[in-house]
């Protein structure tokens, strides 16, 4: 039953009163999409694995320059008795252990912005989803929220796939959970939003972002002598002229591709 005033003491599953004025959460949140930023939760068994990795490199940095809000979201809370299981073994019988969707979807819940009009993506990290490439990671970096769910040992209950918005894998290989393939795909997003990287630094000109592989990269020494050979850079890049290195390296990338990656020349 709604209550007629605005402040009800009970409010029912996903109600809010119309007219509340925005608590400081509401505001955060307006503040947060104003200045483009992403949030990422990893929900994981191992919060200390990811929480570590984060104080390291791109994530670390988008952080400290608060770009990027990053937090661990411990999966054990949400188990149930007093060992706080979060896993039981399959209906049907078989080897290993699954996780219940119950406990899973309190996770997701939990951490998901209770702002509806956030863009918000849920994933579910499983060798059964999308491969993940650049492309994803474009679109995955449009977003204002990823919730990365990692699984353990055998898998998931299958009904928890109804609470996702997107499965994603990050190769034909299996792992022991998700959190790897959660950072995999934080660090490729990250380094695709504004801000992240440094001004100098574009990832426009890099491998894959126009589905190609990159030039090759030369740096000092000009001459480097090795194993009784002389191992040159090529005399175009030391030639000051920005058009026909910009030429050379075009041509580099692709031929490199063509070599390497047929697979991605077809696909343009
Ligand atoms: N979990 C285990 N293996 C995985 C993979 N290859 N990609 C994504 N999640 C996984």
């Amino acid at each position: 039953m709604t209550s007629s005033s605005n402040y009800p003491l009970v409010l029912e599953i996903n109600q809010t009163p119309q007219s509340s004025p925005p608590g400081w959460a509401e505001v955060a949140e307006f503040v947060f999409k104003l200045m483009k930023k992403i949030s990422i939760k990893i929900i994981t068994l191992f919060p200390g694995f990811t929480d570590h990795y984060a104080t390291f490199g791109i994530i670390a940095r988008a952080v400290k320059n608060k770009i990027v809000k990053f937090a661990s979201v411990d999966l054990r809370p949400f188990g149930v008795d007093a060992r706080k299981t979060v896993d039981d073994r399959p209906y049907g019988g078989g080897v290993g252990m699954v996780l219940r969707p119950d406990i899973v979807y309190k996770a997701i819940m939990r951490s998901k912005s209770k702002v509806e009009s956030r863009k918000s993506k849920v994933i579910l990290l499983t060798p059964q989803g999308k491969t993940f490439s650049q492309k994803l990671a474009q679109e995955l970096a449009e977003q204002e929220e990823l919730v990365f769910v990692c699984g353990r040992y055998e898998g998931f209950d299958e009904r928890i796939r109804k609470f996702v918005d997107i499965e994603i894998s990050i190769g034909d290989y299996v792992l022991m959970g998700g959190e790897l393939p959660a950072l995999v795909i934080s660090e490729a997003v990250l380094r695709l939003v504004p801000g992240v990287l440094g001004k100098d630094h574009s990832a426009d000109k890099e491998s894959f972002s126009e589905q190609m592989l990159e030039y090759p990269q030369y740096t000092k020494p000009e001459v480097w002598e090795v194993g009784g050979k002389r191992l040159r850079v090529p005399k175009v890049l030391l030639s000051g002229n920005h058009a026909r290195i910009d030429a050379w390296r075009a041509a580099e990338a692709r031929k490199r591709t063509k070599k390497r990656r047929p697979d991605l020349l077809d696909a343009i």
